[in-house]
This record gives structure tokens, sequence and C-alpha cells, in this order.
């Protein structure tokens, strides 16, 4: 397992051969922290595996930067269309303007609610393609649990890495660059309760189906998982995430939070709660 010496938000770190993580994390109270990751593979062809927040776009421009030319950028990457991934798809663009987007048709419409993507510079790639990067292949596979029709994982064929996107997400204490660093009990409860936030409909499904779909992925044979919403999974983590995953299907639903909760916390915050504040500007 290698040491990350030091973890900042924003900061990238190395998760294997010329292979970075963008790490971001939100506060989710009251069950801790969720990361919101994105990756960089810095080969013969950069590569851009998804595009970050808009709540802290100029910061994740300068982060991704700070691993990759823009200039050398030869290809983005999109996982899925949610906000969390692509929600600096048209800066990133600009800033690359030798970079091909890799995404789906219904990606780009789904997008065209608030922007047009130039498909011109887009490239359709599908469950089982595959796109040779130079210096490596990479296979975009449909993971187990998803949050969004179009989403596909990206395994690096040269490294071992499989991107995840939000299948393995966890809640987390704190923000932290490995799952090293949690208990088994933290480890297991994550993995439950970010897979039921995620895909809440995995209640119905055919258990014998879905662990042949966890089987198939697991095939890809990824040493390393990083993802959008887990620190990286390394070592023994990563057969007993696919094994907690696998047993996904015969745990009882999440129970959500009611409005007696949102009562409860905001009687204990005493009218302390600040009043609505409008972000910074995100451009
Ligand atoms: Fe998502
Ligand atoms: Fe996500």
């Amino acid at each position: 397992m290698t040491t990350i010496p030091t973890f900042n938000l924003l900061e990238p770190y190395r998760i294997a051969e010329e292979t970075f993580v963008i790490p971001w994390a939100l506060e989710a109270p009251p069950v801790g922290h969720f990361p919101m990751n994105s990756m960089a593979i810095r080969g013969a062809e950069p590569v851009l595996v998804d595009t970050g927040s808009p709540a802290v776009r100029a910061q994740w421009l300068e982060a991704a930067w700070s691993v990759v030319d823009p200039l050398d950028v030869k290809w983005v990457f999109l996982t899925h269309d949610d906000r969390d991934h692509s929600g600096n798809l048209l800066p990133v663009l600009a800033a690359c303007p030798n970079a091909t987007l890799l995404t789906t048709w219904f990606s780009i419409g789904r997008m065209a609610e608030e922007w047009e993507t130039p498909i011109n510079r887009c490239r359709f790639v599908i469950e089982g393609d595959t796109v040779d990067v130079g210096d490596r292949t990479l296979v975009a596979k449909r993971p187990p649990l998803y949050d969004n029709p179009t989403t596909r994982a990206l395994f690096d064929t040269k490294t071992s890495v499989v991107w995840s996107v939000d299948t393995f997400a966890t809640n987390l204490p704190a923000p932290m660059p490995e799952i090293g660093e949690l208990t088994d009990d933290e480890f297991r409860d994550g993995q439950f309760f970010g897979g039921r936030l995620v895909s809440p409909w995995y209640t119905l499904l055919d258990a014998g189906k879905f662990r042949a779909v966890v089987d198939d992925f697991q095939r890809l044979g990824a040493e390393v998982v990083a993802g959008c919403h887990s620190p990286v999974l390394n070592g023994h983590r990563v057969d007993e995430a696919f094994d907690l995953l696998r047993r996904l299907p015969d745990v009882p639903p999440w129970q959500e939070f009611t409005q007696a909760d949102l009562d409860r916390w905001m009687d204990a915050a005493e009218g302390s709660v600040p009043p609505e504040q409008p972000r910074p500007s995100a451009t």
C-alpha cells in the first residue's frame, strides 16, 4: 500500500504510475463527509477523468493544471453528466483545445438543458468500448451501482486502476486519501450506506443476476480502485469491497432522514443557522 505523505483537498496525489486523484469533499452532517474526487492520467496522451464540481471551479482547474498542462490534454472522459462529474466541462474544453471528449449521446442530451456540448469535439464511448490513448488502452464499463443511466466506469489496462464512478461511494469521519484509514466496521457500514444512497433501486435486484454483474466488473482485474465518492481502495480492501457489494441485496433499505430530523437539527442549532448565502461566483 502506498503512503500519501500529505493530504489536502484539491491537492492531487499519486495513486499509480502517472495516475493522480484530484480530491475534494463535502461535509454531510450528520454522517460525516463524502469525497468528491476526479482523476488525471498523465500518460503519452493525458486523460482527465471527470471534471469536478462547479462549487470549486477555480481551485479544481488549478489543481488539474498542476498535474498536466491543459494544452497537452488529449482526452476528457466524462463518466456521466451529473454535476459533480461534469460541472467544469466547458471550462475544461476551453482550456484544452487539443482534447477530445469521450462521452455518450444521452449525456450530451441531458446536459443540453444547461449548455451545448461541442459535438465536433466528441467521440461516443459506450459500454465495452476501448480507447487507445497512446501508451495504454482504456476500457469503458458500466459499474454495478450508479445514479445516472449514462454511467460508464474506466479501466486502465496499463496500471490496473479502475475509476468506479459512484460505485463504492462511502461516507467518512473525515476526508482521507486511502480507505485503509477506516476500521473494518467503518468500511463495511460506509460501503452499505453509500451503495444504498447512490442506488436505492438495489431493493429491486435479482440478487443472483446482480452478483454476476459484480463478478463481471471484478474480472476487469482492478488492483487499485479510485472513485468519485471514495478514498482509494487498494490491497485487501479491493476484494472486500466487491464482497460487500455482492452482499448489498440482502441489506435492508436505508431509512431516509425526515422532516422530524430536520426540525430536530434546526432546534439544536438554536437559531445559529446562518441565513442562506449565495456561493461565491464559480467562474
Ligand atoms: Fe452520479
Ligand atoms: Fe457522483
